[in-house]
């Protein structure tokens, strides 16, 4: 199935009302071609989350990653302003920083070109002799940047709209989290042979929770929410944090104070388009971001944080292992199924299927990105 892939009559089944919708074909989880249009409509065009704000706390901090095949870096200036850079060096393009680190000057491992934390060239060493070089037209190129309550976001399209119109009603609706006064206190890595759609749709149903969970987090029964902005949620209502499992009860930390509304009576999951999830609980929040490798291969981050003022607990690294215990064990429930998935959809035998009332939101994701990459 290669020719006419984008043509919307494959799609009429996915675009019917979600009780009567068929699931996508699986070529959108296999095809690489899919996924180049994707990369394409969707990803260089959309504000992607990168991570926050306070996991490069100093001057002179740094994280590396790619962003579909872009190598990418963010990083703290010495005015303690957060800058993304194209992690390209302007002499012949070596990649300069790796992972994640501190420097004070961001030297190239090929000919030693150095950088100032702002971008700026500020050494090229045997560079005498060139004509016409002037070293102020060598900074890194900045990659645009914008951050909501210390999450901060990439966009490739410099005509794209400002972030805040991707988030809507976002902010609004989880102001009561005071999410800019939280600190990432872990981030864990997986590298998934899964299409990054498989894990937000996982993410956002609970149809599966009583199955894959079963043994942790056994049954949710969530709600849906509706709002304005590129974001689609669920409300789990809850006396108490879900961020724990059952058994571990006893050792959670205070409520955030000032929670309202939904806020403060139960659990928001949200898909924030294109592959961000967020999940929210009396005392934290979580995030997973599915950064896409290929048609079939995503990295997935898991971050957990905290407000500052539980992480300055005296008995918050002891407690706070409860919590890694929770994640750390559905989790991979999540990730072993969403490869099983994948597996499936690679029978060239396969047919879409049907969804449940508890899946409208995986329902959404397939016309959201339908709505993005079809001629
Ligand atoms: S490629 Fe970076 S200094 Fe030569
Ligand atoms: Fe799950």
């Amino acid at each position: 199935m290669t020719a006419g892939l984008f043509d919307p009559a494959h799609y009429r089944n996915v675009r019917r009302p979600p009780l009567e919708a068929e699931t996508l074909p699986a070529w959108c989880y296999t095809s690489e071609e899919f996924y180049a249009r994707e990369v394409e409509r969707i990803f260089r065009k959309c504000w992607n989350f990168v991570g926050r704000a306070d996991e490069v706390p100093n001057p002179g901090d740094y994280m590396s990653f790619e962003l579909f095949g872009e190598p990418v870096v963010i990083l703290r200036g010495k005015d303690g302003m957060v800058r993304a850079f194209a992690n390209t060096c302007r002499h012949r393009g070596t990649r300069l920083l790796a992972g994640r680190g501190s420097c004070r000057v961001i030297t190239c491992p090929y000919h030693g070109w150095a950088y100032a934390l702002d971008g700026a060239l500020i050494a090229t060493p045997g560079m005498e002799e060139t004509l016409n070089f002037a070293r102020g037209h060598y900074g890194l190129v900045p990659l645009r940047m914008e951050s909501w309550a210390g999450f901060l976001f990439v966009n490739f399209d410099p005509t794209a709209p400002a972030l805040a119109e991707q988030l809507g009603d976002l902010p609004a609706r989880l102001a009561s989290y005071d999410m800019a006064e939280m600190v990432c206190v872990r981030r864990r890595e997986y590298e998934l042979a899964c299409n990054w759609k498989i894990y937000l749709e996982n993410a956002m149903e609970d149809y599966h929770t009583p199955t894959v969970h079963k043994a942790t987090l056994g049954k949710q029964l969530t709600e849906r929410l509706e709002g304005r902005g590129d974001w689609r949620g669920t409300h789990l209502p809850a006396a108490r944090t879900i961020a724990l499992l059952p058994e571990d009860a006893a050792f959670a930390f205070p409520p955030i104070p000032t929670l309202e509304g939904l806020a403060a009576t139960g659990t928001y999951f949200l898909a924030l388009y294109p592959s961000t999830f967020f999940a929210t609980a009396h005392d934290c929040m979580w995030w997973l971001q599915e950064f896409p490798l290929s048609a079939r291969r995503t990295r997935v981050v898991v971050g957990s944080c905290f407000p500052k003022s539980t992480t300055a607990r005296a008995d918050f690294a002891q407690k706070v292992e409860k919590y890694y215990r929770r994640w750390d064990s559905s989790l991979p429930e999540d990730n072993a199924i969403s490869e099983l998935q994948q597996i499936g959809l690679g029978s060239s035998l396969g047919r879409p299927g049907r969804l449940s009332f508890r899946e409208p939101v995986v329902h959404d994701i397939a016309n959201w990105v339908l709505d993005r990459v079809l001629d």
